[in-house]
């Protein structure tokens, strides 16, 4: 057990998807992995371990924003030698070719988040993807047919955001999309020497305003689910 999850050691895989919502978690190990075993309830941040083509992964739930995110996979890391974090979640998209229900697959997270800023101060560190996942889910999203765009995305500290400013200025700079959690799970895995990735569902749209319905984003998260499973075990 760690302080935040309840799991033996040994029940957590090296491999573990965290979607931020713990009912997806629930949801995704059910569909996709066989063997399914409830293995975190601590505060009903839900998380599953089973297999999937004979391979152990772990489906955790990350809470929203890096603080949630940072505790979680700090514990996965430390506490339970997780090698490999794949979040899958939603962002906002932020460019007019990033259209609703693409997938981002993330390359690198520019942030201006606490945890970042009180860790490396006058630093600039850049938090970047693992090449080979980022790699094979690309691969996987040709296979599939998914549509699909590789760059930077900005991991922001707030949802409803009163700096617009800082949105224009990612925009400007070619970032794909928001959302709230990939950096801290990028600079964590450079810290232990794990792999990590985003796979992201642009659910919702800054600049047009469009959003997914909730039967389209459970879609278009099995899709994510599916990228991030081949991303992690590409000969399965
Ligand atoms: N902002 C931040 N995070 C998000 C968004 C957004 O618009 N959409 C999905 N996650």
């Amino acid at each position: 057990m760690s302080l935040h999850i309840g799991a033996e050691k040994g029940q957590i895989a090296e491999t573990v998807l965290m979607p931020g919502d713990p009912l997806r978690a629930e949801w995704a190990a059910h569909k996709f992995l066989e063997n399914v075993e409830c293995v975190n309830r601590v505060r009903g941040m839900l998380g599953f371990t089973g297999t999937w083509r004979g391979n152990r992964v772990t489906i955790q739930g990350s809470g929203m924003g890096m603080p949630s995110l940072s505790i979680y996979a700090n514990e996965l890391l430390k506490d339970y030698g997780a090698k490999t974090l794949i979040r899958i979640g939603s962002c906002g998209g932020m460019q007019k070719s990033v259209g609703i229900r693409d997938v981002i697959v993330a390359m690198t997270a520019s942030t201006l988040s606490t945890p970042s800023i009180g860790m490396f101060r006058e630093i600039n560190f850049a938090p970047t993807a693992n090449y080979e996942l980022l790699r094979n889910a690309v691969a996987s999203a040709e296979r599939k047919g998914v549509t699909h765009h590789v760059g930077g995305i900005y991991s922001a500290d707030v949802f409803y955001d009163e700096r617009p400013d800082l949105n224009e200025q990612m925009t400007r700079h070619g970032i794909l999309a928001v959302e709230m959690e990939a950096a801290e799970l990028y600079i964590l895995a450079a810290r232990y020497q794990a792999r990590a990735l985003a796979v992201l569902t642009v659910s919702d749209h800054l600049q047009t305003g469009e959003a997914l319905s909730a039967d389209e984003r459970e879609t278009s998260f099995g899709d994510m689910v599916e990228m991030a499973l081949e991303a992690a075990f590409p000969d399965a």
